[in-house]
């Protein structure tokens, strides 16, 4: 019984450092100064062949308090201008969700291969524009869905691939925060993609897509905001046998954002939080109880890079660990449950023309 999410060749258990280079070195372009873009960068310029020599926002200000924060040479006042760079060859995209598709286009008719936030973008109809762009100029394209390339994630498939525990018979995974409501907060703007399902989702639907695959069936409720953005979001997935997994996230409340895989002899759980545990608790139903601890590398986004850099030098489109595939269905999937519930942004209708 294989896992179905592949784990890459960094993942292992004794695999070299994923900091150690892996080819030529690759120049890295950063696409916006956020919040996020300041806690991974440091991992992306940690690896021994990345090289970040670029950052562009839309501010030429914060482009360059950016760049000087974390000794990065080049800073622009736009995002085209650094894809115009030719010394860049990958960009990483740190914008909100609602402005994934543009950007990445612009990125990858400008010739660069493309890291891209999750979730890859607000439809399933924007994904598959970006796949099929990234496939008809032979490029690179991903979304960061960092937890899959995590050496933590990749022991807990070969748990339950193994068959240690017997048949996967449901996972319960959840995330969240009390986010205090903020009109300006990408959160809890429509245009941004804003609310908990294409924020937090892709993290608990990554353990019961490792442990079981895409579901034959998706059902959802939700409750909106005001604006019309979800709040809190429950959803079941249903399997063919005797399977399935509830999937919890929400903005209203201090979740305990665990995965937990229950199968036919014992179960599996993580620490908090589920998209980045150190610790794996095995509870096999006849044996004693195990715990296995996982040392971060970095933040441990520098596993998503490795792969990345690793596939940008061996002239892969695609990671075999986050495949195209994988996130045009996720993509389809939150479509299925938007419509259940009735979350609509308004550039859904002008780009699934
Ligand atoms: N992998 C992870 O662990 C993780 C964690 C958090 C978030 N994320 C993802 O990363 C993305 C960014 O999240 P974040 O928390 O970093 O957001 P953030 O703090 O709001 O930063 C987003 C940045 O995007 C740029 N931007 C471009 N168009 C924008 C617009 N219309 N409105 C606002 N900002 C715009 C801005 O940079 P400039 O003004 O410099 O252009 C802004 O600072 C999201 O897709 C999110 O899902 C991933």
């Amino acid at each position: 019984m294989a896992s179905y999410i592949q784990a890459p060749p960094t993942a292992h258990p004794g695999a070299p450092s994923p900091v150690q280079a892996t080819g030529r070195t690759i120049n890295w372009g950063v696409v916006a100064t956020g919040r996020i873009a300041s806690t991974v960068v440091a991992d992306l310029q940690s690896l021994g062949d990345s090289n970040v020599i670029a950052v562009s926002s839309r501010s030429e200000e914060r482009a360059r308090a950016f760049a000087d924060k974390h000794e990065i040479d080049w800073a622009y006042g736009s995002y085209q201008a650094m894809f115009d760079e030719p010394e860049i060859e990958a960009v990483y995209i740190a914008s909100p969700h609602g402005q994934h598709f543009e950007i990445a286009m612009a990125a990858l008719k400008s010739g660069k291969h493309v890291v891209c936030e999750k979730s890859l973008t607000i439809n399933a109809h924007e994904a598959r524009a970006l796949v099929a762009e990234a496939r008809d100029n032979d490029l690179f394209l991903m979304e960061a869905v960092w937890s899959r390339f995590t050496p933590v994630f990749a022991r807990a498939m070969e748990i339950i691939g193994s068959g240690e525990l017997g048949v996967v018979s449901w996972v319960q995974a959840d995330l969240g925060f009390k986010a205090e409501y903020d009109p300006n907060w990408r959160l809890f703007n429509p245009a941004d993609g804003g609310g908990a399902l294409l924020d937090l989702a892709v993290y608990p639907l990554t353990w019961a897509l490792g442990t079981m695959g895409f579901p034959t069936s998706v059902q959802a409720t939700a409750d909106l905001n005001d604006d019309g953005v979800d709040l809190q979001t429950a959803i079941t997935l249903g399997y063919t046998g005797i399977r399935h997994a509830q999937l919890m996230v929400t903005l209203n409340a201090a979740a305990p954002r665990m995965a937990r895989v229950t199968c036919s002899n014992g179960w599996l759980s993580t620490n908090a939080p589920l998209h980045n545990p150190t610790k794996l608790f095995i509870h096999p139903a006849n044996g004693p109880a195990r715990t296995e601890v996982f040392e971060p590398v970095g933040n441990n986004y520098t596993y998503e890079f490795r792969e990345a850099t690793r596939c940008i030098q061996q002239g892969l489109n695609e990671s075999p660990t986050m495949p195209w595939e994988d996130s045009v269905n996720t993509m389809a999937i939150f479509d299925g449950i938007r419509h259940q519930v009735g979350v609509r942004y308004p550039n859904d209708l002008a780009r699934t023309r």
